[in-house]
């Protein structure tokens, strides 16, 4: 069985319409000056009426199979990562399944905001790692623009549209995801949130009227958050596979804010040529900025097969993630194993092994608790009888 789950091929799709800083400034009351020192944006794409998060994951998903060579009848399952799916139910996963002519494969989408394309990709390789697939098509798709008030200057100048994909294939040799970090602090949910039509606030006029139908956050408090768990869950990956630092190539970060990147780059003693910074280009698009900055990277020659690369996201949720990969889309079957790197060879079994022992302590607890439940009562009771006593 293969056991290591690889990149094999990779796509990117942005809308046409470029919005510049010079564009907004016509529109709100906001400047070139003030976008570009805050955030490290020039500019955003804007999907084009009829354009949405299905046809662009289209664009992105069939790059990435074309690469691969993966026909995509052979696609064995479909994760797409968003936040802004052409409809709350269907999952846009199944719709992008059917346009792709990948009939035989599961789809389903998956959000944890910023983080979902991170978040999908680990999961990808859990299935690849299992055995259960060898194949898994990762997308992470924005189509931000429509959910932004574009009256609203705090926000509207930030996000943009895009999307980014890659095909994830099963491998024999110690390669591919390496380690990774997940994680989740819903009490702060509320700091990044689409409060309207949904479950709480259901669509009403008075909703649309009070503009709660579109994206609200609360920057300062994302940005603390981001700018602290950016470079942890660096580190916790790299330590965790076994390196140092000074062995990742490249970081590619959720694109929010150069300053966000810029601090965590600082804390992380890397030289900037170590650090994807792309965001001047396409702005903040969600779960689509880190597989377009891998493709941008790619395309720059700035990652070499063999390289070990960390992804790293953060957003709504508040959720973040990271993922090492060592990097090598040609199946390495003339490298064998035993010349591959020590460390290397040992991280992912000292992971598995890791959460092999964490499931059999909750499966070990979860059949002991109700054998001690009574023991619990028994020994209250004890304590309250002591008490009157
Ligand atoms: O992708 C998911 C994760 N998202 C993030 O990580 C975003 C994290 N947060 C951020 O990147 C930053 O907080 C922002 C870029 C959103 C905002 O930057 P900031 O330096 O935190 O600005 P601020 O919200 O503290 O606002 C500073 C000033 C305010 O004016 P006063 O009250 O000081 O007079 C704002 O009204 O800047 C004003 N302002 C603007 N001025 C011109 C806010 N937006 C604009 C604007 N143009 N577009």
């Amino acid at each position: 069985m293969s056991k290591y789950a690889r990149i094999t091929g990779w796509g990117k799709y942005v809308p046409e319409r470029r919005l510049t800083n010079f564009d907004l400034e016509k529109m709100i009351d906001t400047s070139d000056e003030w976008i570009r020192t805050r955030t490290g944006i020039r500019e955003r794409r804007i999907a084009a009426p009829g354009e949405t998060c299905c046809s662009m994951s289209l664009a992105s998903a069939r790059q990435a199979l074309a690469m691969a060579h993966l026909p995509p009848s052979d696609v064995e399952l479909i994760i797409v990562a968003t936040s802004t799916p052409d409809y709350l139910v269907p999952a846009v996963a199944s719709m992008v399944q059917d346009r792709l002519g990948a009939g035989n494969a599961p789809a389903f989408s998956l959000q944890a905001g910023c983080t979902g394309w991170v978040y999908a990709l680990v999961t990808a390789s859990q299935f690849i790692q299992t055995g259960a697939y060898r194949n898994v098509l990762v997308i992470g798709t924005e189509h931000l623009s429509v959910g932004v008030d574009w009256t609203d200057r705090a926000t509207c100048v930030l996000f943009g549209d895009g999307s980014g994909a890659v095909v994830l294939e099963a491998s024999d040799q110690p390669t591919g995801l390496l380690s990774f970090d997940l994680g989740s602090d819903g009490s702060d949910y509320d700091a990044l949130i689409f409060p309207g039509c949904a479950g709480v606030h259901p669509p009403s006029h008075d909703v649309i009227n009070q503009r709660l139908h579109y994206l609200r956050m609360d920057g300062r408090r994302v940005f603390k958050f981001a700018s602290r768990v950016l470079a942890d869950s660096v580190r916790k990956v790299v330590i965790d596979s076994g390196l140092t630092i000074d062995d990742i190539a490249l970081i590619i970060p959720h694109q929010a804010n150069d300053r966000i990147i810029e601090l965590a780059r600082r804390r992380l003693k890397v030289p900037p040529e170590k650090m994807m910074v792309n965001i001047d280009r396409y702005g903040n698009t969600s779960a689509a900025s880190i597989p377009l900055a891998l493709v941008d990277a790619l395309d720059e020659g700035r990652i070499q097969p063999g390289d070990r690369v960390v992804f790293v996201g953060f957003g709504a949720g508040l959720t973040w993630a990271a993922a090492a990969f060592h990097w090598e889309p040609q199946e390495p079957m003339s490298i064998p194993v035993l010349d591959w790197p020590v460390r290397e060879r040992l991280a992912q079994p000292v992971a598995r092994a890791r959460t092999a022992l964490w499931s059999a302590r909750i499966s070990l607890a979860t059949k002991v608790e109700p054998l001690l439940l009574p023991l619990y009562g028994f020994a209250a009771g004890y304590r309250k009888r002591r008490k009157k006593e």
